[in-house]
């Protein structure tokens, strides 16, 4: 069975072409950091007018490189939320249109969700349950018990800002380009992650909750010094960019290993199932490793499917088609939230 997959949540553009769930036979990613970098993050209404101008040339060109034609694909998945509503409603529309022109089932999958089905098949779909889901993105920061993919229960969120938001606006405060996650990454290896003590937040009587807007306000005051809130930032040498990089890096990764182990224990989780984006990061992947006493199995995604993809929301889709036993309904909406 072969489904074709289309992404388009937030800012990459990405189409799909995955057989039987776990084999990816082309997986295209359209990436718009160009169009977003000089604004230092993603502007909705321009992520919308590029999502228009791609989202057919990339299904094209994963259907090509399939080497298949829409005649050969079973099942249409698409991601339905949570995202930008803009930016959703194109992927989704084209789904629709698609499904509707060819007579082929339709379903439409949550794309956090997706995520951790894309650790699941980088690993060729073996993964002991229970296991814990951590979910590390730019719009999301969350554990999860994952009973069996598609039963969960919610464990911890954020109650502010994503880890990856945190990232991205440390990095803006440091003046690097948007997305600040691979930056912060690249210049802390150059800095003393102990110079500044940063630490991540704790949620009153909620001990598996995230909080990392208390984090980036530290890194703020940090740089401003001596000067006012509202004065322009002082300059900084590279050095202290760097100390500052590698302290925010490491207050930020060692919260999300202590919660996330702390979680496991407390559920008996057989494994750790990570997904987003933030998973790309190698510090956080090496502090998960040091602090892994119980010799848990990490199923980290593969990097190809860590950030945004098509292939783990066509993945999703024929597992879920297949647990349903059919497709969804042509008038299922966009949810820009999607709790689990
Ligand atoms: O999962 P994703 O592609 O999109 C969302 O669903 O949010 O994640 C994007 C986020 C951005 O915030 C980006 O800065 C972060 O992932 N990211 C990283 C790294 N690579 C991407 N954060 C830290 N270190 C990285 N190497
Ligand atoms: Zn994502």
């Amino acid at each position: 069975m072969l489904t074709l997959g289309i992404e388009s949540t937030c800012d990459e553009t990405a189409s799909a072409v995955v057989r039987g769930g776990l084999e990816i036979i082309s997986n295209v990613i359209a990436s718009q950091i160009d169009v977003h970098k000089a604004y230092g993050g993603v502007v909705p209404e321009l992520a919308c007018r590029r999502h228009v101008d791609l989202i057919i040339p990339v299904i094209d060109q994963a259907l090509r490189e399939a080497q298949c034609t829409l005649d050969e694909i079973d099942l249409i998945a698409v991601a339905r939320g949570p995202g930008l509503i803009g930016a959703l409603l194109i992927g989704l529309n084209t789904a629709k249109a698609i499904a509707l022109a060819t007579n082929k089932p339709f379903i439409g999958v949550n794309h956090v969700e997706a995520h951790l089905y894309a650790a699941l098949m980088s690993h060729g779909g073996n993964v002991p349950f229970p296991c814990i889901g951590c979910v590390v993105s730019g719009g999301h920061t969350a554990l999860l018990l994952i009973h069996a993919i598609g039963s969960y229960t919610s464990i911890s969120h954020t109650v502010d800002d994503a880890v990856g938001e945190a990232f991205d606006k440390v990095a803006k405060l440091l003046g690097l380009p948007y997305p600040g996650g691979p930056e912060i990454e690249a210049l802390a290896k150059e800095g003393d992650e102990m110079r500044y003590p940063f630490r991540g937040g704790r949620v009153k009587d909620q001990p598996l909750h995230f909080s990392f807007s208390g984090l980036k306000t530290s890194v703020l005051y940090t740089l401003l010094g001596q000067s006012s809130a509202s004065a322009p930032l002082p300059p900084i040498s590279h050095q202290e960019k760097c100390d500052i990089a590698a302290s925010f890096q490491r207050a930020a990764c060692n919260d999300i290993v202590k919660k996330t182990y702390l979680a496991a224990g407390m559920h008996n989780a057989k494994a750790i199932l990570f997904g987003g984006g933030v998973t790309n990061n190698r510090y956080l992947r090496a502090r998960f490793e040091e602090e892994n006493r119980d010799a848990l199995p990490l199923l980290w995604p593969s990097l190809g499917l860590s950030l945004d993809n098509a292939a783990m929301i066509a993945g999703l889709g024929h597992f879920r088609y297949q647990a349903q036993g059919r497709g969804d309904a042509l008038e299922i909406e966009p949810q820009t939230r999607i709790a689990f």
